[in-house]
């Protein structure tokens, strides 16, 4: 009784390391590097080695197969210039019992012939402020999908990424897609597309990059009047400059609105429209509009003008008055004097 159930223990115990042993090693080859990363045309070697003997052992693949050799402990794959896009080495050997193989964890790659950045060719028209758009980044001819991200950059920020879920080894041509609505802010922003093959630690460091060049865009937008309405209160026989600057896509036109007068001009210069009303006056007094236009829309902002009677003016009154008075005292003072010299 004691003793089966020793054996029954123990041969349980056996079958299981057993068991451990033969299912981590069952396949008693290994291959050196555990993975390769190659460029599509380059040179590459990978090592088969056993230290159980066996009766052969070679390399099967569609490029740089070997003959099955006997007595080594070592088998070299290697190919000058790698073709394959779908290769996947081999590695065999026959065992008194068995045989058995190891394949060979291989990443064929390519870089892009090339990378550009164009507005999908559905909008021709400009581009308006507010209305979505679509950035196609065209790659040419890269492999493996399953490696790729593509990034999308406004100037030097990332603003989106694509990665690719594909077991497909062969090159591919992909026009990835952003969406952009574009705010008056963007004008003249700088996009750019990056096509980059991260091929993990085995391969290339840093991830090899090619990217498009920078796609600049105009943004349409609406006019909007920096400029601020001045503070009223003016004096008669100033002159007075109203400054109506604005910005926007188109360049905006003005126009003013107001009463008009002989003494006001207005003189426009890209986008700055400057009113002037030289030697004002009270009828000068009202509201002055600036309306600037473009495609897009429009923008007014009014500047009230009030004219007050100078202060200047006044002082001349009184220096009028004031001298006629000194004159006649003066006259009176010397009317006198001679009157007493008498
Ligand atoms: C392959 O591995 C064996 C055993 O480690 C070594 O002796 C041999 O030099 C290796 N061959 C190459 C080409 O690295
Ligand atoms: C582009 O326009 C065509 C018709 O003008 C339409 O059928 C197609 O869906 C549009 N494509 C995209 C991506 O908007
Ligand atoms: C891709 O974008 C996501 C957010 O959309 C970000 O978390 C991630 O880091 C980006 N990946 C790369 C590789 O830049
Ligand atoms: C009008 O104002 C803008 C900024 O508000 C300024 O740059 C410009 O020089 C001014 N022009 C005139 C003629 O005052
Ligand atoms: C111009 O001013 C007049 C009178 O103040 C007003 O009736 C008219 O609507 C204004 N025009 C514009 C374009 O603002
Ligand atoms: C100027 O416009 C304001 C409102 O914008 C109005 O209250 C005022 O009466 C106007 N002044 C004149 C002289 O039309």
């Amino acid at each position: 009784m004691r003793a089966s159930t020793y054996n029954f223990r123990f041969s349980w115990i056996l079958s299981l390391w057993l068991c451990a042993c033969c299912g981590a090693s069952e396949c008693p080859l290994e291959v050196t590097p555990a993975r390769v990363v190659v460029k599509y045309g380059d040179p590459v070697l990978a090592n088969c080695t056993t230290t159980v003997e066996h009766m052969g052992m070679g390399w099967e693949a569609s490029q740089g197969s070997t003959k099955m050799v006997k007595n080594v402990s070592s088998v070299v794959w290697r190919v000058a210039n790698l073709t394959h896009w779908g290769i996947k080495p081999m590695c065999f050997a026959n065992f008194q019992t068995s045989q058995c193989d190891k394949v060979l964890n291989i990443t064929v790659y390519k870089h892009p012939d090339s990378v550009s950045l164009k507005r999908h060719s559905n909008h021709t028209g400009p581009i308006e402020e507010g209305r979505q758009y679509k950035l196609v980044c065209e790659i040419q001819n890269v492999a493996p999908l399953e490696y790729l991200t593509v990034k999308w950059y406004k100037g030097q920020l990332e603003v989106h990424n694509k990665t690719y879920n594909s077991d497909r080894k062969t090159p591919v041509n992909e026009y990835p897609i952003l969406l952009i609505s574009p705010s008056r802010a963007d004008d003249g922003a700088q996009y750019r597309c990056a096509a980059v093959l991260d091929l993990g630690p085995e391969g290339p460091q840093p991830p090899p990059v090619v990217q498009s060049e920078p796609l600049s865009i105009t943004v349409q937008y609406s006019p909007d009047i920096l400029s601020q309405p001045h503070a009223d209160g003016l004096i008669e026989g100033r002159d007075l400059h109203l400054n109506c600057t604005a910005v926007g896509n188109p360049v905006p036109t003005f126009k003013w609105n107001y009463t008009s007068a002989n003494n006001v001009e207005v003189h426009t210069s890209g986008a700055v429209s400057v009113l002037t009303i030289s030697t004002i006056t009270k009828d000068n007094a009202g509201n002055y509009t600036c309306i600037a236009t473009n495609s897009q829309g429009q923008s007014t902002m009014t500047f009230p003008v009030n004219v007050a009677r100078g202060a200047a003016q006044a002082l001349v009154a009184v220096g009028a008055v004031g001298g006629v008075f000194l004159c006649i005292f003066l006259v009176g003072l010397g009317f006198c004097f001679y009157s007493k010299m008498k």
